[in-house]
């Protein structure tokens, strides 16, 4: 394999159930190394688009390269290479957590270290307990720990961090990151738009089955949808106005009203961008 070579290369995806069309002619390609993010509101295809290029659904239409080979054809070799973290498992059962993962680490022929995959999800002191009587968020990281266990080259995470507390979140970034360190490509669903922008290279809106937009996190949307927003209030009320130069105004203001009352300068987040975005979509389908 060449390191030239894309990780993975989607050129339009199609995919159909009876005349309704999930997944309406995508095309993108992710590098290696990669960390890229797919956005878009529920059901815009997301699921639908990794589970295609992991080879758990099958495809309308297209081409679909994953790891240099078609997901339709997969073979053990390759189904060894990638990590999945589904949207919906919820691992439970009667094996304990360490027995869980011991087992799955066999399958591998380079797993990771059992010890240091619970401490990097924060089960170490869940080791013994019986997966069946973990809380939903620890269930979760159990599936992160299982998709991650046999150091794979590709991981697809749907999802990962729904339901977890926001210090769950931040040791699971800590592990994105580390993975990603280690060279790891890493596709990404998710519905929170600051753990894309915290993780993520680039990153990918769909909506309603189609590409919307695609690029660097901080490139995504219009300029004028990145543009800084000034906030303040006077004798007639709250003001709002959006400016490139937001210094400027804001001396201007200070000039003309001394301090100005609740004076805020945003730049617009990605969540912002994004809604922006996504709502454009609406208003021409509507
Ligand atoms: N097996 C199925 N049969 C019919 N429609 C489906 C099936 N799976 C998904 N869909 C529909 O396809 C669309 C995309 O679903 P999905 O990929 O899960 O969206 P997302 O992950 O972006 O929320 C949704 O409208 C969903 O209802
Ligand atoms: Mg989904």
């Amino acid at each position: 394999m060449t390191t030239s070579a894309p990780a993975i290369r989607v050129t339009d995806l199609r995919k159909t159930y009876g005349a309704f069309a999930a997944v309406d002619g995508i095309s993108f390609e992710i590098e290696p190394g990669e960390t890229f993010a797919l956005l878009g509101p529920n059901g815009a295809g997301k699921s639908t688009t990794v589970e295609i290029l992991e080879g758990y659904r099958e495809r309308s239409g297209g081409d679909v390269s994953v790891l240099g080979s078609d997901p339709r054809h997969a073979t053990l070799e390759w189904k060894a290479r990638i990590g999945i973290v589904l949207q919906q498992t919820g691992e439970s059962g009667n094996v304990t957590v360490r027995e869980q993962l011991t087992h799955f680490a066999s399958l591998y022929p380079r797993p990771r270290d059992v010890d240091e995959v619970l401490a990097a999800v924060g089960l170490e002191q869940k080791a013994k307990t019986r997966i069946k009587s973990l809380s939903g968020g620890q269930r979760r990281r159990v599936d992160v720990a299982l998709g991650v266990i046999g150091r794979p080259e590709l991981l697809f995470l749907d999802e990962p961090t729904t339901g977890f507390d926001p210090e769950a979140r931040r040791q699971f970034w800590e592990l994105i990151r580390s993975l990603s360190r280690e060279g790891t490509t890493i596709v990404l669903t998710t519905h929170y738009l600051d753990e894309a922008a915290q993780l993520s290279d680039r990153a990918a809106v769909i909506a309603a089955g189609r590409l919307i937009d695609i690029g660097p996190v901080d490139e995504l949307g219009s300029t004028e949808a990145r543009v800084p927003i000034v906030r303040w209030r006077d004798g007639q009320g709250g003001h709002e106005r959006r400016t490139a130069e937001p210094a400027r105004l804001v001396a201007e203001l200070a000039a003309a009203l001394g301090e100005p009352v609740d004076l805020e300068v945003i730049r617009p987040s990605l969540e912002d961008v994004y809604l922006e975005l996504v709502a454009s979509v609406e208003e021409v389908a509507a």
